[in-house]
């Protein structure tokens, strides 16, 4: 049997099947956009998405309908289509209650650089490096990263999450590392990275942690492989070792990045 959090409530089920018969026809697009706008209206109190979610897909200026339904209250608390987190959240409960699949190219990251024998902080950087890319935001990930484990981990395992956003750009052949090919198919051959980027690059090159970010970026360009499973529990001791969970749980705690593990945690709360 399916947990019961994967498996929406009666109510939730049938404002789906109703808006997926009523939009029969229409484009994907529309119909996709019915059938969850309905099934978000079920729930007995209305979620939230923030600006940031929509701007892109929506114009953020323009007019939208107000989020509150009379006779129904706003979502101030967890969201009932995630997975229920536990009371004291550890970063392992993150990785499988919130992250993305794609959190596979951390664990092969991770992993790679373990097996070439690198530190302990290098290993750990690599593990973290796209925490936000498959948790939180993607653009900028590399400095969302960094902020996030910032209270949790070592200054130079933050610094090397931060800096490889940057790196990933810039070859360095004296150690090998050259512009990724994948950047020129996803990217096109002709894209340039920032002024910004080079700046940051620049600052990242001169700095005694330059090696450390430079490692992320070599271990992060082969972390690609769809037949390979690596588990978190590979890493368990690690993190007992290396990352300050913090024991009222992460969200729980005053940390000045505590607040982005709880809006992880509960994304549609109106305020
Ligand atoms: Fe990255
Ligand atoms: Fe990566």
């Amino acid at each position: 049997m399916k947990p019961e959090h994967t498996s929406p409530d009666a109510a939730i089920r049938k404002a789906a099947d109703a808006a997926a018969l009523a939009t029969q026809g229409q484009p994907a697009d529309a119909r996709a956009d019915a059938i969850e706008h309905a099934m978000a209206a079920a729930l007995e109190k209305v979620p939230v998405k923030s600006t940031l979610y929509t701007s892109g897909d929506e114009d953020p200026t323009a007019l939208k309908p107000r989020a509150y339904v009379p006779g129904k209250v706003l979502l101030m608390d967890e969201e009932p289509r995630l997975a229920p987190m536990p009371e004291k959240p550890t970063l392992a409960d993150f990785f499988e209650k919130r992250f993305r699949p794609s959190k596979q190219h951390l664990l092969q990251s991770a992993a790679l650089a373990m097996r070439s024998g690198l530190s302990e902080k290098i290993v750990l950087a690599c593990l973290l490096h796209d925490i936000a890319v498959v948790g939180f935001i993607q653009a900028d990930h590399g400095y969302w990263g960094a902020q996030l484990v910032e209270p949790y981990v070592d200054e130079e395992v933050a610094w090397a999450i931060r800096y490889h956003q940057a790196l990933r750009f810039f070859p360095d052949p004296e150690v090998g590392y050259e512009y990724p090919e994948l950047y020129v198919k996803y990217f096109g051959a002709d894209y340039r990275p920032s002024e910004l980027m080079r700046q940051d690059y620049e600052r990242a090159r001169k700095h005694k942690w330059y090696m450390s970010a430079r490692q992320v970026t070599m271990n992060d360009l082969y972390a690609f492989d769809a037949d390979t499973v690596i588990e978190l529990e590979q890493f368990t001791d690690l993190l007992g070792r290396n990352f300050r969970q913090p024991k009222e749980g992460l969200g729980n705690d005053h940390s000045p990045s505590a607040h982005m593990w709880r809006t992880i945690i509960a994304p549609t709360r109106f305020l």
